[in-house]
């Protein structure tokens, strides 16, 4: 029941440090269940997704010591359980990554069909068809998917119909300790599959080409634990160069991976932004008009989809038309509804959007109908010239870490209050 208040106008200046990326934490946590080790993982993002996979690393009986905010050792030495509890699979997509790891180190796994954002149909096809490749059979019943290892696992050629990042890293936590070689092909090459790559690598598996649309497995008989540090979020790093070129601020973003930003970088110097890149930093700067753009949403290294609802708020007060095309999923314009309360101007038609910019947005009462789009009403409140107020905000608190402090110290006017529910706040 809490609600972000944004009084918006001000442009965003200062610096600003980004947190680990949470699509990577949440597929490198399940796999500390391979390393049947100790594993430090550092830059661990605090934010809920990353909560849930430790909760459910627990209940399966793994011990999670938390070393500080950022860094947690966890020993999957002794696991008891193979079924991840419902109500957990559920708040979280990348609960599906638990089947993966859990197939491959026990040749079974019980998840409930995850949660997560809601953007359109999220089928996992392409993750069981590689699982039965590899030598597993799968059945749902009732919300649950069971995963069973026929026999032992052995290696196997996968080609993906469709490019997908749980199923290139699902078949790759799958493939790594089955008997032979796996070759992936069509595979994401997203940072955050690089990344889970270089974890498992460094636990002892044998994992080559992530990054590339073909990476090639052999698998081990053992892994062990070891120490890691979660890449920068890609995702968060853009949604603050959004806000700094939309407020027209000047901020240094530091933490960050500039290689990672480039599709991001290239698309918002084109809307008029000045961009400094650094060894770990970017400086975003905005002084002139906001100029209208064609996006089209692609897999890595194209446009992220991720970025998509940001871009469409920076868009929606560009000086001309805008077009943005989704690629990816097919319900990811639901935050125009609420970008329309605000005066802009939107056209959606299937897959595509056409923006007509406004001079300014005005403040609304705005909800966060899933992540992005709930970052992507955050900078909406922090362009409009008065308060807005955004329910829903656990959405936004899935995937931003301290997002009310870090922009607090970027000069905005936001808070968050608890919401008074609907009878009391009519009393009073
Ligand atoms: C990941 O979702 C991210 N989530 C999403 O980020 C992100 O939008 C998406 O990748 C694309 O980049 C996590 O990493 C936890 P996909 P994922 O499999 O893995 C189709 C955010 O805001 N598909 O790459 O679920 C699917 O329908 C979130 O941080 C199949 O057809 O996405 C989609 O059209 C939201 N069959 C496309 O592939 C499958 O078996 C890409 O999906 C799997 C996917």
């Amino acid at each position: 029941m809490e609600k972000f208040v944004i009084t918006g106008g001000k442009p965003l200046h200062g610096e600003v440090t980004i947190s680990g990326a949470k699509n990577a934490a949440v597929a490198i946590l399940p796999a500390t269940i391979l390393a049947e080790g100790v594993c430090v993982i550092e830059n661990l993002p605090n934010i809920s997704d990353v909560s849930v996979s430790l909760n459910i690393l627990s209940v399966l009986g793994a011990r999670v010591r938390m070393l500080s905010k950022n860094t947690y050792e966890i020993d999957t030495t002794h696991l008891v359980g193979t079924n991840v509890p419902d109500e957990l699979s559920r708040q979280t997509r990348a609960s599906n990554y638990f089947l993966g790891a859990l197939l491959a180190r026990f040749g079974r796994a019980q998840v409930a069909m995850p949660g997560g954002c809601n953007l359109g149909s999220r089928p996992i096809d392409q993750h069981l068809k590689a699982f039965c490749a590899l030598g597993a059979q799968d059945s749902v019943d009732y919300g649950m998917i069971t995963v069973r290892a026929k026999e032992e696992l052995s290696g196997a050629r996968i080609f993906f119909d469709k490019v997908s990042v749980g199923s290139t890293m699902n078949a790759m936590l799958a493939a790594v300790r089955a008997k032979g070689q796996t070759v992936l092909e069509n595979c994401a090459k997203e940072p955050h599959v690089v990344d889970l790559a270089n974890f498992l690598n460094m636990c002892g598996a044998d994992v080559r080409g992530a990054g590339t649309d073909v990476i090639k497995v052999r698998g081990v008989e053992s892994m062990h634990g070891c120490t890691y540090s979660i890449i920068p979020d890609q995702i968060e790093a853009g949604s603050y160069m959004v806000a700094a070129a939309a407020t027209g601020g000047d901020v240094l973003i530091k933490n960050v991976t500039p290689k990672h930003l480039e599709p991001i970088t290239a698309k918002l110097r084109r809307a008029g932004a000045e961009i400094e890149e650094f060894d770990d930093a970017v400086r975003v700067r905005r002084t002139g008009p906001i100029l209208p753009l064609k996006i089209n949403t692609m897999p890595h290294p194209g446009f992220p989809t991720d970025m998509q609802p940001l871009m469409g708020v920076l868009l929606s007060v560009a000086q001309g038309t805008s077009t943005v095309t989704e690629g990816i999923w097919d319900n990811r314009f639901r935050y125009v509804d609420e970008l329309r309360k605000m005066g802009a101007n939107v056209q959606v038609d299937g897959q595509v959007a056409v923006f007509e910019g406004v001079e300014q947005l005005q403040p609304a009462p705005l909800r966060a109908s899933d992540l992005r789009a709930g970052a992507a009403m955050v900078v909406a409140a922090l362009i409009a010239h008065g308060t807005s107020e955004i329910e829903e905000i656990s959405h936004i608190e899935r995937g931003y870490e301290d997002i009310v402090q870090k922009l607090q110290g970027l000069g905005a006017d936001i808070r968050k209050v608890e919401r008074q529910p609907a009878a009391l706040s009519q009393a009073l």
